[in-house]
């Protein structure tokens, strides 16, 4: 009996694993894709199974990340912008297409949202060649910080006012509730059932992506080595047992 209980835990959590591995949406292929984020590390502690599902070089897809600030809050932007180069190289994302933006109104910081009109220039100016998807935050920014929220902000004023015809895709990362946010891989089964993409806001699935454990050690490396300039004690707790380092549902703007 002790020897079943000792075994529940680590045979729950391989099933699931498995369980998620086989049932997880198949990656698209030969696309153009760009990641849009608020501030370096976001592709790491937050995209990371997008990233390195799609990134896979098989699938011929093009990555490109659009971070707009350097993270700069500590005044430590000028480190921070080339950790976020090595992290997105850590998960596939070639050195030369990823930028961070320097911008005077898209500065780090909690307390206010940065302008959409600016956002939206941004990524006219950093496309020369339209994106067939376009990939950010949700409306509540996985932590609901203003930065994160700005982000879809910007990518729908920038993505509505492009004709139909350019045929540019919004898929925004789903925010889950605190206790799923900490369910680990457990937080597979949960987004199985709710299907597709759907992060709780009853949108239309993109589809989800899920880790295999040795991609969540990639993910878990970029932060650790990478983002070192970030890693603080509780850091840990987000690494260690987030659904996002091993789960990311998409759905549809
Ligand atoms: C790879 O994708 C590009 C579009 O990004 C496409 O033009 C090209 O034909 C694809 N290559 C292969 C081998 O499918």
């Amino acid at each position: 009996m002790n020897l079943l209980h000792a075994l529940l835990l680590p045979l729950t959590l391989t099933l699931t694993w498995l369980y998620a591995l086989t049932t997880r949406t198949a990656p698209p292929r030969n696309k153009r894709i760009t990641l849009l984020i608020a501030h370096p590390d976001d592709e790491a502690m937050f995209f990371s199974p997008t990233l390195l599902a799609l990134t896979k070089p098989h699938l011929n897809n093009t990555l490109s990340v659009i971070c707009l600030s350097t993270g700069n809050a500590d005044g430590i932007g000028h480190i921070r912008k080339h950790e976020l180069v090595a992290s997105c190289a850590r998960l596939g994302v070639a050195r030369e297409r990823v930028q961070s933006i320097d911008h005077p109104e898209l500065q780090d910081q909690m307390h206010s949202p940065w302008p959409s009109s600016t956002i939206a220039r941004v990524l006219r100016e950093r496309h020369e060649v339209l994106p067939d998807v376009l990939i950010t935050f949700d409306e509540r920014g996985v932590s609901g910080h203003p930065n994160h929220i700005s982000c879809l902000r910007g990518a729908q004023e920038w993505v509505l006012g492009l004709s139909e015809a350019a045929g540019v895709e919004l898929w925004m990362l789903g925010t889950v509730g605190v206790v799923r946010k900490y369910l680990f891989v457990l937080d597979c089964v949960v987004q199985a059932v709710l299907g597709g993409g759907r992060g709780g806001a009853g949108g239309k699935g993109a589809g989800w992506f899920v880790s295999t454990v040795g991609e969540v050690r990639v993910a878990r490396e970029a932060m650790v080595s990478d983002h070192r300039s970030q890693m603080r004690w509780f850091r840990w707790g987000w690494i260690g047992l987030s659904r996002y380092m091993v789960v990311n549902g998409l759905e549809r703007g």
